[in-house]
């Protein structure tokens, strides 16, 4: 089991470069089975989830090269048959669900056990689930296995009782090779939705609207092989921004969209700091004292979840007091009783946490209890005085690339101890 050991008080300063977007990478990884093709999937991060993938497509029957060091993944899914995805694999992750969505559209007919993923709230596939069977399709629940099959996949019109990422990706995923148009409705608008959208296109789907509420699938027959390349990560560059703010440094964030990263730039200038943005680039300018802010989760284009619990630890340390108030997730304050350790007064009722800001934390021995939590104990030992010790690396190595080799470029007093 890998720890990181920190030793916070050093302000960044530099440049990183933010590597490609793992949840636009977790669904384009299988809708690569849509093509029957060779795909050349091109800024692909190099994170455990990406390596989870390449092992669940070749269990399918792919060929799938991963080079690590271009970042490039070419995947010839010609000879995969129709899916069926273990509980051994499926529960490494959550986005294991979208094999579903690629199977059932190019074989009608799919088998994936319930996905796993962190540990965040309870996660229902309801919305996948009623998009498959408006479609067309059959599905049923057996021994902890989702079995969705079809004699022909119709477009319909489809409205999201919850605006969820995956269930938008899912039903794109399905209706691409469907007859006739599909219309989702109350679809999700992330940044990953286009680029999974686009990669579609690309291998010859018809898909537009995707970045509104409204997407439009017309149904085409085949669809074909291309070269395509991953969006940098917004939650990655997200986190780099608040690790500048949290330790009063300078960093410029590179390889990034910077309007995908419009509410951190809002609410970090709301605290005082400058942020100045460029084409492809952000620069951070941090200050030793932040001024105490409201955060409160939404889709995009709100506060992202996945930026709720590294925005919180800094809030430990904000002059004042800031709520946050959680509405994408219930369990996804756990990483409160591990900023406590290290002595973060924070309240947390129901699904808003109340933090008064203290003037240091100390340094202590934490544990990562999901990958953005993991991140949020990071960021509170990079401000801490002392030596943090964040253990569970394992779900930050599912999200972030190379994190302590990105942080020691940085300044920062990072090493990871196995
Ligand atoms: C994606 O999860 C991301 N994961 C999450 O990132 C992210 O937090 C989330 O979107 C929200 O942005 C991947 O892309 C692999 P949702 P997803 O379906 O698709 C409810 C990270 O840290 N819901 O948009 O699973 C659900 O319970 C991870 O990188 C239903 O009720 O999220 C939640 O409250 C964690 N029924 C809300 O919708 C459904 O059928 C949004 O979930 C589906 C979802």
């Amino acid at each position: 089991m890998s720890k990181l050991l920190i030793e916070g008080g050093y302000k960044l300063k530099g440049k990183v470069n933010i590597s490609g977007f793992k949840n636009a990478a977790v669904a384009i990884i299988p809708a690569s089975i849509l093509a029957g093709d060779l795909c050349n999937i091109e800024n692909l991060p190099n994170i455990e989830d990406v390596h989870v993938l390449k092992r669940i497509l070749k269990e399918l029957g792919a060929k799938v090269d991963f080079h690590e060091e271009k970042k490039v993944m070419q995947v010839n899914t010609a000879n995969v048959k129709e899916c069926f995805v273990s509980y051994e694999l499926a529960k490494e992750l959550r986005a294991s669900y979208y094999l579903l969505g690629a199977s059932l559209g190019r074989f009608k007919k799919a088998k994936v056990a319930f996905p796993g993923g962190c540990n965040i709230g309870s996660r229902p596939i309801d919305q996948h689930i009623k998009g498959f069977e408006a479609l067309g399709a059959k599905v049923t629940i057996e021994h902890g296995i989702i079995h969705a099959e079809a004699e022909e996949l119709i477009g319909a019109e489809i409205y999201l009782d919850v605006v969820s990422v995956g269930a938008t990706i899912n039903i794109m995923m399905a209706a691409c090779m469907a007859k006739g148009k599909t219309i989702i409705e109350n679809a999700a608008k992330e940044p990953h939705i286009v680029d999974v959208a686009n990669f579609l296109n690309a291998m010859g789907a018809d898909i537009r609207g995707a970045g509104t509420d409204v997407i439009k699938i017309k149904g085409v027959e085949k669809m074909k092989g291309c070269t395509y390349s991953v969006i940098p990560d917004q939650i990655e560059a997200g986190t780099f921004m608040l690790m500048a703010a949290a330790t009063g440094g300078d960093v410029i964030i590179d390889n990034v969209i910077p309007k995908h990263l419009d509410p951190i730039t809002a609410k970090l200038r709301e605290m005082g700091l400058q942020v100045e943005e460029y084409g492809e680039s952000l620069r951070v300018v941090g200050k030793d004292q932040l001024k105490n802010v409201n955060i409160k989760t939404l889709v995009y284009p709100g506060f992202p979840t996945d930026l709720q619990q590294p925005m919180s630890a800094i809030l430990t340390q904000a002059k004042g007091t800031s709520i946050v108030t959680e509405t994408i997730y219930e369990g996804r304050f756990k990483h409160v009783s591990e900023l406590k350790r290290m002595g973060a007064k924070v309240k947390v009722e129901g699904n808003v946490a109340v933090f008064e800001g203290v003037d240091r934390l100390s340094g202590a021995k934490v544990s990562a209890t999901d990958l953005r939590a993991g991140a949020a104990l990071v960021i509170a030992g990079l401000m801490a005085q002392g030596i943090t010790e964040v253990d569970n690396v394992h779900y930050i190595d599912r999200g972030y690339e190379l994190i302590e080799k990105k942080l020691l470029n940085l300044g920062a007093k990072i090493k990871r101890s196995e």
